[in-house]
C-alpha cells in the first residue's frame, strides 16, 4: 500500500530540479514538479482573467484546473495548451511564490500532489514536500546553495534557453522570492526535522546526486 517517496526541498536555484529529474530516472519512479503546479494556478489565473488578490478564485483554479504532465515532467500542459515555456520564465515563477502564499490555495493542490504518490515510488520536489506534504516519506533531502551561486545557476539555465536576463536583477529576484517563501505563515520554507542538508555551492549536480543515491542506497530505496 505505502509508496516509497522521496522528497527534495530547497530554495530557488538551489538545483533540487535538476537533481529530482535525475533521481527519478534512476530510481525509475514518478516526478512531482510541485512547483509547477503553483507557476499553473498563477498562469490560469492571468489566463482568466482573475483579479490578483482574489484568493478564493485562484483556489478554486488550483482545484479544477485541468493540467497534465509529459514523462518526467519535462512537458507541461493547462487546459490542452503546452505551457511549458509560459510557466518557465521569472514573472512566472515570481507569481507562483505570490499564490503559494494563499493557505487555500496550498490547500487546494494538496490532494493533486499527494496522487502523484503511485507504484513503484515518487521523487517529490519543491518547498514543502518534507514538512507538509509527505511527512513520511522514505527520505527528505533539503538541497541548499548560497544566494550567488543560485542566481548564477539560473542566468545560465536562461541563456541555455535563449532568454535574455540580468544576474543583478536575477540576483535581487532570488533574494525576494526565498524571503516570501520563508516568512509566510503557512508550508514556509524549511527543512523537516528529519532532512539530510545538502549545500550544493562549489558541488557539481553529479556529485550532489551520487551523494543522494548512496544516502538512498543505505536506506534500501535502490541497490
Ligand atoms: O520550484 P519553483 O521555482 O518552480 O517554484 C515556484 C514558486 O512556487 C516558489 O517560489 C514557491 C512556490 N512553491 C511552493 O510554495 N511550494 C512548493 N512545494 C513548490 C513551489
Amino acid at each position: 500500500m505505502s509508496v516509497p517517496v522521496l522528497t527534495v526541498d530547497g530554495p530557488s536555484g538551489s538545483g533540487k530540479g535538476t537533481l529530482s529529474r535525475i533521481l527519478a530516472h534512476h530510481a525509475g519512479w514518478h516526478l512531482l514538479d510541485s512547483g509547477a503546479l503553483y507557476r499553473l494556478v498563477a498562469l490560469a489565473g492571468r489566463k482568466r482573467g482573475l483579479d490578483q488578490d482574489d484568493i478564493q478564485g485562484h483556489a478554486k483554479l488550483a482545484a479544477a484546473m485541468d493540467v497534465s504532465f509529459g514523462l518526467e515532467a519535462e512537458h507541461v500542459s493547462l487546459e490542452g495548451q503546452d505551457v511549458t515555456d509560459a510557466i518557465r520564465t521569472e514573472e512566472a515563477g515570481q507569481d507562483a511564490s505570490r499564490v503559494a502564499a494563499w493557505p487555500p490555495v496550498r490547500e487546494a493542490l494538496l490532494g493533486r500532489q499527494r496522487a502523484f504518490a503511485e507504484p513503484p515510488g515518487l521523487v517529490a520536489d519543491g518547498r514543502d514536500m518534507g514538512t507538509v506534504v509527505f511527512p513520511v516519506a522514505a527520505l527528505k533531502i533539503f538541497l541548499t546553495a548560497s544566494a550567488e551561486e543560485r542566481a548564477l545557476r539560473r542566468y545560465n539555465q536562461l541563456k541555455e534557453k535563449g532568454s535574455s536576463a540580468s544576474l543583478s536583477a536575477l540576483s535581487r529576484e532570488i533574494t525576494e522570492r526565498d524571503a516570501r517563501d520563508s516568512s509566510r505563515a503557512v508550508a514556509p520554507l524549511v527543512p523537516a526535522r528529519d532532512a539530510e542538508v545538502i549545500d550544493s555551492t562549489g558541488l557539481s549536480i553529479g556529485e550532489v546526486a551520487a551523494r543522494v543515491i548512496e544516502l538512498g542506497r543505505r536506506r534500501a530505496l535502490w541497490r
